[in-house]
């Protein structure tokens, strides 16, 4: 074992290093406090100097995780910046910055370059950088090894690289950092070795694996086996609709098997930053190969057709009661992409709500976790969340119910909406104002 991988994996077995987190939001924000809590000094690192004043005042920008927690890992010895010379006094630095697909539905992989980029003249012998970014197979060795060793320094001897792909889910209250096993992969053994002492201290059980490239195409076959499922079952939901079977009675009776099937659930469309973009990094990545991801690609369409089909299923409810949508006034219910976040990255919702102002429909929303439509890079809406009431209800022609959030009032909502588009399965019983879409 070189000198300096010994010292390394000695200052994490010791907690005496300093871990640095690259990137403090949905992903990197949780590892921060997750450090902290376990005794290491943490130095956070981001290029947007609202959130990084934020931190340092003891102030979180997610929902889900609360202020307190990050003025506790204040007095525990975190602090942020965005000065990224600063990465000098880190021991470990933990990539947690966004890979995005750009307008031609392509790899954006400037986030991570530029992160290296930025880095790569603080770089010190006796380093460790595990990438979390979700990417495809080979990101690791081809992105990062090489800015590395642009500055002198050896990886596997002097530097040490990990791929150690993230799997937090926000919201879920069942799971958190450390109780969500970890894989990971080196790119030497030396390079694992010290992954494993930097993590083993966060994380209950690490899956190490035998290359980074493996450990990227795991996380894209996670969510890829996702992407595909919900495919799968929107499909069903389509087909289910027109024979008039409830899909979701099917998805629970056929999850009472004790084995061999997983259940998925339709809804309006894909959301977040992960399962609507992840699997066409593989996608892109594959072509270099002469292959073509077909699962990939069918459901991609399958899961992209769905807010036209909520919209269809909204102007059939309309007509039914003599209405067309241009005339009419439609609230939805739930921006968020998924139940009890505040994230709006890729929701189903937004596209459904712009399908429904390009019709010429009134629109409204409401989301207690989003009080104001937010900044969108793509998307804008001058509107405000609206209070749920008997009477507010009963001024809207319909309700789409897009995101079922825990602080919904359903019985309010079925005993006054006029018509309810049900893309959630929340209504079981059949009743004559609601549509399952
Ligand atoms: N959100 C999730 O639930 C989730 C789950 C698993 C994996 N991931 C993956 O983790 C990665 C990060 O996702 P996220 O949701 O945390 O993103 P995010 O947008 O919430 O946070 C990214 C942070 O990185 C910062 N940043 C951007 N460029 C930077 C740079 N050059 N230097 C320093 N900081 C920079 C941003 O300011 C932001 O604070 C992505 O690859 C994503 O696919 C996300």
């Amino acid at each position: 074992m070189s000198a300096t991988k010994t010292e390394l994996v000695n200052r994490l077995n010791n907690k005496q290093a300093t871990i640095g987190i690259v990137g403090l939001g949905y992903v990197g924000l949780p590892l921060m406090l997750r450090y902290a809590d376990i005794g290491f000094r943490v130095l956070g690192l981001d290029i947007n100097q609202k959130k990084v004043d934020d931190l340092n005042q003891g102030l979180s920008d997610i929902e889900h995780i609360p202020h307190e927690k990050v003025a506790k890992a204040i007095t525990q010895g975190f602090s942020a910046t965005t000065d990224m010379s600063r990465s000098k006094e880190c021991d470990a630095l933990i990539l947690c910055v966004p890979t995005p697909l750009n307008s031609y539905r392509e790899p954006d992989l400037s986030f991570v370059t530029n992160t290296m980029d930025a880095l790569k003249p603080h770089l010190r012998e006796g380093q460790v950088i595990s990438l979390e970014s979700t990417t495809y197979p080979g990101t690791t060795e081809e992105e990062l090894l090489p800015r590395i060793e642009e500055s002198g320094l050896k990886v596997g001897e002097s530097i040490f690289l990990v791929y150690s792909p993230e799997r937090e889910d926000p919201g879920n209250p069942n799971f958190e950092t450390r109780t969500i096993p970890k894989v990971a992969g080196g790119h030497t053994k030396a390079c694992l070795d010290v992954g494993i002492a930097l993590y083993q201290h966060a994380i209950d059980q690490l899956v190490p694996v035998s290359t980074t490239k493996a450990a990227e195409m795991t996380k894209l076959l996670e969510n890829i086996h996702r992407a595909v499922n919900i495919g799968l079952v929107n499909e069903m939901k389509i087909v289910a609709d027109r024979m008039g079977i409830d899909i979701f009675e099917v998805i629970d009776a056929a999850a009472t098997k004790p084995f061999g099937f997983t259940p998925y659930y339709p809804g309006p469309g894909l959301g977040g930053h992960c399962i609507p973009i992840d699997p066409f990094y593989l996608t892109w990545k594959a072509r270099e190969y002469g292959l073509h991801t077909r699962f990939i690609e069918l459901s991609g369409e399958l899961n992209q057709a769905m807010p036209a089909y909520v919209l269809g299923k909204l102007m059939d409810g309309l007509n039914s009661h003599g209405k067309a949508l241009s005339n009419s006034k439609i609230l939805v219910l739930g921006i968020a992409y998924k139940k009890n976040v505040d994230d709006m990255r890729e929701s189903p919702s937004v596209q459904i709500m712009e399908l429904i102002r390009d019709k010429g429909a009134a629109l409204d929303y409401s989301d207690p976790h989003v009080p104001v439509f937010p900044k969108m890079r793509a998307h804008k809406f001058d509107l405000s969340s609206v209070e749920i009431s008997a009477e507010t209800l009963v001024g809207y022609d319909a309700v789409v119910l897009t995101t079922n959030h825990d602080r919904f009032d359903y019985d309010l909502i079925k005993q006054h909406a006029k018509l309810i588009v049900d893309t959630r399965g929340v209504y079981r019983q059949p009743a004559d104002h609601i549509i399952k879409a």
